[in-house]
């Protein structure tokens, strides 16, 4: 039985403030549904100089000051980024210290290696914010969906993508003029590459994935795409088309396989999926006993995220304060196969520029024909009589992406071709 349990905050960025003022401002209620309070001793920063609303006394920068001090129970490392923030970590754990992180990039990276030295150590470490900020994902895929054998997780999993991809399909607007005006609102970051070119999405997928299906799921094995490439005309066609267009994070298990994919996607548009719009987060999961269920919310920001983070805290200092030992791990073997890109079947949506003469609509169907790729729909509509050139859109049925590939290099050698101006994926 602990009388107070102190907990080491690495990290007073967006989410470390959450995460501190909530702990001061709900220190009672916390004190209560723990059973002893939960007191931050010391705060780890970069810059001493900020000006910040904790007391300054708590501020070090020096990472030792919470790792060498043997009152310190719980560390929650929310600097974010690989390094050093791996090497904290690992070191916390291995000194015994529980470990709390928001930290996506060394989940993914790392997790299972940590996890297992977490288990060595006797501690836990638990990562809830990690994935889906405010909405609970990690916790129901600990726990409660543990009867399940999942299938499928579809999901949209960064807002600031899901912002900007929904003002493109509601305002007929094209990336770059979206993304300023997500940079503008301060939704996207002044770098957005993690964002915009889905790796931010794959590092969660993989999180999510690797608990859904209890099995190491490696970062090499996510296949990941970004969003610059759609233009507004895409959306039009989806449209028109009956789908809207989204940065999908997908991860099906097939017998002994998975497939895991972050790419934008067709998606129908009466799906519940299809609806989620701006920075919010949505995350479809099909279990063989619960059939299809959805988690609805923010992804991000720092009460959201401070929540998820909290959540874990709590449930851990319950524990310490009850004297009971960590929470079961998730199982996970190494023994299911990743299926690389190439391997996977699906529908696609093609948006070309060709000559626009007699004989190239026949030329792009025998491309298609020859490696067995059946066409859906053909739309042709857009003509620019003075380059003498039309746009063709073709959707087609569910085809290898090997061979789609080889199709698109075949076509792109056709002298009538213009442009292949976009492949997108679909998932019906
Ligand atoms: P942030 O605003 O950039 O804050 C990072 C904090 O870490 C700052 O206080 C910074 O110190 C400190 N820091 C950075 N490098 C350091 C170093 N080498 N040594 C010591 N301290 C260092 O980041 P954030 O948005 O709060 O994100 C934190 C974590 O939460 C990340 O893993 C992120 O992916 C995750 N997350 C964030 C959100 C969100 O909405 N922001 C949502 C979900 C998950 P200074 O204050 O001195 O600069
Ligand atoms: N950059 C992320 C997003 C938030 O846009 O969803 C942090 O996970």
């Amino acid at each position: 039985m602990k009388d107070k349990i102190e907990i080491g905050l690495m990290g007073l960025g967006v989410v470390g403030v959450g995460v501190e003022n909530a702990l001061r401002e709900k220190a009672a209620d916390f004190a209560k549904q723990v059973g002893a309070p939960l007191v931050v001793k010391r705060i780890l920063v970069r810059d001493p100089s900020k000006k910040r609303a904790c007391q300054p006394h708590l501020l070090t920068t020096n990472p030792q000051h919470i790792l060498d001090d043997p009152g310190i129970d719980i560390v929650v490392e929310v600097i974010g980024g690989e390094s050093p923030a791996y090497d904290y970590i690992k070191e916390a754990v291995s000194r015994g210290k529980h470990v709390v992180t928001a930290n996506k990039e060394v989940i993914a990276k790392h997790g299972f290696e940590l996890l297992s030295l977490a288990a060595e150590h006797n501690v836990a470490l638990l990562y809830e914010a990690s994935a889906g900020g405010g909405i609970p994902l990690i916790s129901p895929l600990r726990h409660d969906l543990l009867a399940n054998k999942i299938s499928a997780i579809h999901a949209i999993i960064n807002g600031t993508t899901n912002y900007i991809l929904t003002k493109m399909a509601l305002e007929d607007i094209d990336f770059t003029a979206a993304l300023r005006e997500a940079q503008e609102l301060g939704y996207a970051e002044a770098d957005p590459a993690s964002d915009v070119e889905g790796i931010d999405a794959a590092y969660k997928l993989a999180i999510l994935a690797a608990l859904a299906f209890h099995t190491q799921v490696l970062l090499e094995d996510v296949y990941y795409e970004g969003i610059s490439r759609l233009a507004a005309r895409d959306f039009r066609y989806a449209k028109e088309l009956g789908y809207t267009v989204k940065l999908l994070a997908i991860a099906k298990r097939e017998d002994n396989t998975f497939q895991v994919r972050v790419h934008p996607t067709f998606i129908p548009e009466d799906l519940l999926l299809a609806k989620v719009n701006g920075v919010f987060n949505a995350v479809q999961i099909d279990g063989d006993l619960t059939g299809r269920i959805l988690f609805y919310g923010q992804g991000a920001g720092a009460l959201p995220t401070s929540s998820a983070i909290l959540a874990d805290v709590i449930r851990l200092a319950q524990n310490m304060s009850q004297g009971s030992s960590p929470m079961p791990r998730v199982q996970m073997d190494q023994t299911m196969i990743a299926k690389p890109i190439s391997e996977i079947e699906t529908r696609y949506y093609l948006r070309m520029t060709v000559a626009d003469r007699p004989g190239v609509l026949a030329q792009i169907t025998r491309v298609l024909g020859e490696l067995l790729i059946s066409i859906s729909s053909v739309i042709q509509k857009e003509v620019d009589e003075r380059a003498q050139s039309a746009e063709i859109v073709i959707m087609t049925h569910p085809a290898r992406e090997r061979a789609m590939q080889q199709a698109v290099s075949e076509m792109n050698k056709l002298e009538a071709v213009r442009e292949i101006s976009n492949l997108v994926r679909v998932e019906d």
